[in-house]
């Protein structure tokens, strides 16, 4: 079975191609970093013409790598969402044209399906039912993944996700977007024990908050000089990398205290991490040592499938199709789509 994934959800244009819901033959993603970088976020107006320059030789990318025709194809699984709406559009209208145009049948996949689903790209799956912790620059929420398909949301946050709080903190130090590698990075050469930000643990839930966090690092900058106006260049280097190095532990502190109390109360021991803040050097590291402790095995995908991309959308693709769960030409993205 051999599906075309598409994801334009956000700022990268992703198009792969998954066979049997595991095994990768091609995974295209086309950033978009450098239109984004000078305003320190996302400017949905620009991701959107973006997605439409680079659509169809995306596609044409990922077919040729493949060495497949459409024909070849079992189907295409499109995200229809959540999303930027503008760029959600992109990705499904292109994909019920190609179906309706080529006779292949459509599929739609919620994008935290698709996060969800990424560790089963790789060689040792988990089995069901696991924990699954989603941290992206959207969601941080805490899943039951039951069966395929079947998803239960224990926890999430309450506010901002824990990418945004990179980015946001990121801009704040003026370092440029997207924030989470720059401040992973920095990270290394800093003292974590330096700056005593706070963490929101919540007692008694599972839900996640990082507003009050980065309103401690603005107010952390406001008293060194007036810096939060001027960024990090206001800010001798050594201090830079300490502000990344205290907010990286404050977020992955909590991350991890937050997954071992799902693991104790709902006695479940395999453990999935994704999102683009999976990615991040720390939190891989200290979450595998917790699991190491609490006897939990733990799957994160390797660093190019935990941030977006369409081959998580394909694997995800699959049991819809093998469910008989298609999606017509009245298909509509939609930004909020529950799972
Ligand atoms: O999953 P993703 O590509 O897109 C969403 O669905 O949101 O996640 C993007 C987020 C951004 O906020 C980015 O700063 C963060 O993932 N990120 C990281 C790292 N790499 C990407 N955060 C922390 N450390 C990283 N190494
Ligand atoms: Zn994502």
């Amino acid at each position: 079975m051999l599906i075309l994934g598409i994801d334009t959800s956000c700022d990268d244009t992703s198009a792969a191609v998954v066979e049997d819901g595991g095994r990768i033959v091609s995974n295209i993603v086309s950033g978009q970093s450098d239109i984004h970088m000078k305003y320190g976020g996302i400017v949905p107006e620009l991701a959107s013409r973006r997605h439409i320059e680079m659509i169809v030789p995306v596609v044409e990318e990922a077919l040729e790598k493949a060495g497949l025709p459409l024909t070849g194809l079992s189907a295409v699984a499109v995200c229809h969402g959540p999303g930027l709406i503008g760029s959600l559009l992109i990705g499904c209208s292109f994909a019920k044209a190609l179906c309706y145009s080529a006779g292949i049948p459509l599929v739609a996949v919620n994008h935290l399906e698709g996060h969800i689903l990424s560790p089963f790209l790789d060689a040792r799956p988990p089995e069901f039912p696991f924990l699954s912790l989603i941290v992206s620059g959207g969601h941080t929420s805490l899943f039951v993944a039951e069966a395929a398909g079947r998803y239960r949301e224990i926890g999430r946050t309450r506010d901002d996700a824990a990418g945004e709080a990179y980015d946001k903190v990121s801009k704040l130090l003026g370092l440029g977007y997207p924030g989470g590698p720059i401040i992973d990075r920095l990270a290394g050469d800093g003292d974590p024990a330096s700056i005593d930000f706070p963490r929101a643990y919540l007692p008694g839930t599972l839900d996640f908050s990082f507003s009050g966090l980065k309103t401690a690092v603005l107010n952390f900058l406001r008293t060194q000089s007036g810096s939060a106006a001027r960024g990090a260049a206001a800010l001798p280097p050594a201090t830079v990398s300490d502000v990344a190095a205290s907010f990286q532990k404050a977020v992955v502190d909590v991350l991890v205290r937050k997954t071992e109390w799902a693991i104790k109360k709902m006695g479940i021991r395999s453990v999935a991490i994704s999102g683009g803040v999976a990615a991040n050097s720390e939190l891989r590291r200290r979450m595998k040592e917790m699991a190491g402790d609490r006897g939990a095995e733990i799957f994160i995908p390797a660093v190019p499938l935990c941030t977006d991309n369409a081959a998580m959308i394909a694997a995800a693709g699959r049991h819809h199709l093998t469910e008989g769960d298609i999606a017509g030409p009245d298909l509509n993205p939609r930004a909020y789509l529950p799972l």
